[in-house]
């Protein structure tokens, strides 16, 4: 497929690098694609970054047709621009796409596409420490029509943003409630998928928990209320008696791709690695004993971001001495070494973003 390219004529000032936040600046460019059943995907276009416009009956904004995706440039101290595991997120996007009914799209182009895109926006990749180009390719149900059913026509757009640290905590621990009263998804629903419905889910308990004094909510499976899932923005896990333990991918929980880089580190360093229902019982009974040392989640946005406290029912146990952890430490720096081009990458997760 072609690539249109369209540069602004305007740009606009560069942000100051020591104020990032998450999510709120965007840079000059964008890409964009069709869809309709005719033609397919087509018109790929890398444009400035502009508003779209959208018919009030638009689908997505009536029935929340829509699936996203989220990954990181990183520059490194050589001035190199690289992404981590990129090929993981637009697969990903493809699954995410099938449980909502939104064609595929072409994984390599979207790829091609991204890297394009990022070396023409190259100088808005922050250098400052920790910092980074947070990357949104999303797509969007673009029929005008208010029957429930699939669209037949869609855009998929990318946009970049530079960022600093996603909580304002930064690498400081965090502190999360967990709940049985709210839950965010089920087997057999969306739960596994970047979609909009399952954020939509978690806004009204993720407000209570913040009202109470929490960062974000530890969500409990929604039928028995036992097994802990994921924490809104970040998948969650547990280090009891020296073995790293997490949800196993039931479902409703999302395949996280940092999740999946913690694991594969744990097994490089023979760390005994569980991928297996824990009930919420087996945490506040392992704290008990003295077994758990540390809690800690792991996501694109977040990172690596340990916890300090969870709250649940009417105990609020301090996990380990409620600072960081020296697991949660070790793949802190092991992922943003590797991120960063600060140490080798054993793996290949490192992809380079090739100059214009
Ligand atoms: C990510 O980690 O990229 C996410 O998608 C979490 C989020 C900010 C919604």
């Amino acid at each position: 497929m072609d690539l249109k390219i369209t540069k602004t004529e305007k740009p606009k000032q560069l942000p100051d690098e020591s104020k990032l936040g998450f999510g709120e600046l965007f840079t000059d460019h964008m890409f964009n694609m069709d869809y309709d059943p005719e033609q397919g995907w087509h018109n790929a276009r890398i444009e400035p970054y502009a508003p779209i416009m959208m018919d009030p009956a638009t689908m997505v904004l009536h029935y929340g047709q829509t699936i996203f995706e989220g990954l990181k440039a990183y520059r490194t101290s050589t001035e190199n621009i690289q992404l981590f595991r990129p090929e993981r997120n637009m697969s990903r996007l493809n699954d995410s796409a099938k449980l909502v009914c939104i064609p595929e799209a072409d994984e390599a182009f979207l790829l091609h596409a991204l890297k394009k895109l990022i070396a023409i926006d190259k100088a808005w990749v922050p250098g400052a420490p920790e910092t980074s180009l947070y990357i949104r390719p999303t797509v969007v149900a673009m029929d005008q029509h208010l029957g429930v059913r699939p669209s037949n026509t869609y855009r998929l757009f990318i946009i970049l943003s530079p960022v600093g640290a996603y909580y304002p905590e930064g690498f400081n621990p965090v502190k999360i409630w967990v709940t049985d009263q709210y839950v965010r998804a089920v087997c057999g629903g969306t739960g596994e998928a970047k979609t909009a419905a399952n954020y939509a889910a978690s806004l009204y308990g993720a407000e209570v928990a913040k009202k109470a004094g929490y960062t974000q909510v530890l969500w409990l499976d929604a039928i028995k209320k036992r097994y802990v899932e994921e924490v809104g923005t970040m998948n969650i896990l547990f280090v009891i008696n020296g073995a790293l333990a997490t949800p196993n991918l039931g479902g409703s929980i999302l395949p996280g791709i940092t999740r999946d880089s913690v694991l594969t580190l744990a097994k490089d360093w023979d760390i005994p690695v569980q991928e297996r229902p824990i009930t919420i019982d087996e945490v506040m009974s392992a704290h008990k004993d003295g077994s758990l040392q540390e809690i800690f989640g792991s996501g694109t946005a977040a990172v690596i971001s340990p916890v300090s406290h969870l709250a649940w029912k009417d105990n609020v146990l301090t996990v380990g001495d409620g600072k960081v952890g020296p697991m949660a430490q070790k793949f802190y720096d092991a992922i943003t070494d590797i991120q960063y081009g600060r140490s080798e990458d054993p793996f290949g997760w490192i992809v380079p973003v090739e100059e214009e």
